[in-house]
């Protein structure tokens, strides 16, 4: 095994992660996900265990192995990720939210497979909680890093979703780089303002990551 981190910036420190898609149920075998493939929050629990931190990562549906040294949970509906979140939140030092959660749920799921007609059929997608948000906005939050996936204007709308969350640091990212990719290429925001990391492999770019996190971290 590497030892990428040396000495390890966070040992003694607890990290909660999310990754990956969730999945909102229409009916029996329906249901609306996204093309997160859980990679890029799979390297930064890795990362983050390689920086000597006690992780806990809560999964969406994905057929990645579970990162070594990690402890995981595995979620299906955003609803189920707030709980598990909740559920993990004592003790937590630092929360990063890497995860593509559906931003709306389906109101009017059905509990059987809904049968064709002819008919229009609508769907009413009511909106989900924001884990993130809660998370950061509570009392006596943990350090909290999101991740912003744009696909138009990416440093404008990333910077106004740090502000609006209140993050100490947000990750931009270009959905068409990231989502589903091997490598990434972000830029972090954070209150001494923009860096960008270089293009590379997403475990190069989740230690990159992890680095900083610790820096801001052992600074707060
Ligand atoms: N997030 C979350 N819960 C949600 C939606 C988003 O925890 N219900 C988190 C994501 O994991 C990510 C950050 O919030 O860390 C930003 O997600 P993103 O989808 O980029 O932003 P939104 O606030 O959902 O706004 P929009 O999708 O409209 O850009
Ligand atoms: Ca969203």
């Amino acid at each position: 095994l590497e030892a990428w981190f040396q000495p390890k910036p966070l040992a003694g420190c607890r990290v909660l992660l999310t990754a990956g898609p969730t999945f909102e149920r229409i009916d029996a075998v329906r249901g609306i996900t996204n093309t997160s493939s859980g990679k890029m929050g799979f390297a930064v629990a890795r990362a983050a265990w390689e920086a000597g931190a006690e992780v806990t990562l809560v999964a969406g549906e994905t057929p990645l192995p579970t990162p070594i040294g990690c402890r995981r949970i595995d979620v299906r509906s955003a609803e189920e990720m707030l709980g598990a979140v909740e559920a993990e939140l004592r003790g937590t030092d630092i929360f990063i939210a890497v995860a593509a959660v559906a931003d709306y749920y389906v109101l009017n799921q059905s509990e059987h497979k809904i049968k064709k007609d002819a008919h229009i059929l609508t769907l009413e997608l009511a909106p989900n909680p924001d884990i993130l948000a809660r998370v950061a906005c509570g009392d006596n939050p943990p350090f909290c890093v999101g991740f912003a996936a744009e696909s138009e204007n990416l440093l404008e709308y990333a910077e106004a979703k740090r502000h609006r969350k209140q993050l100490p640091l947000l990750v931009a990212n270009l959905v068409q780089q990231a989502m589903g990719a091997d490598d990434n290429e972000v830029i972090l925001l954070d209150d001494q303002g923009q860096h960008r990391l270089p293009r590379g492999p997403k475990l190069e770019v989740a230690r990159q990551l992890i680095a900083h996190v610790a820096r801001l971290y052992g600074e707060r």
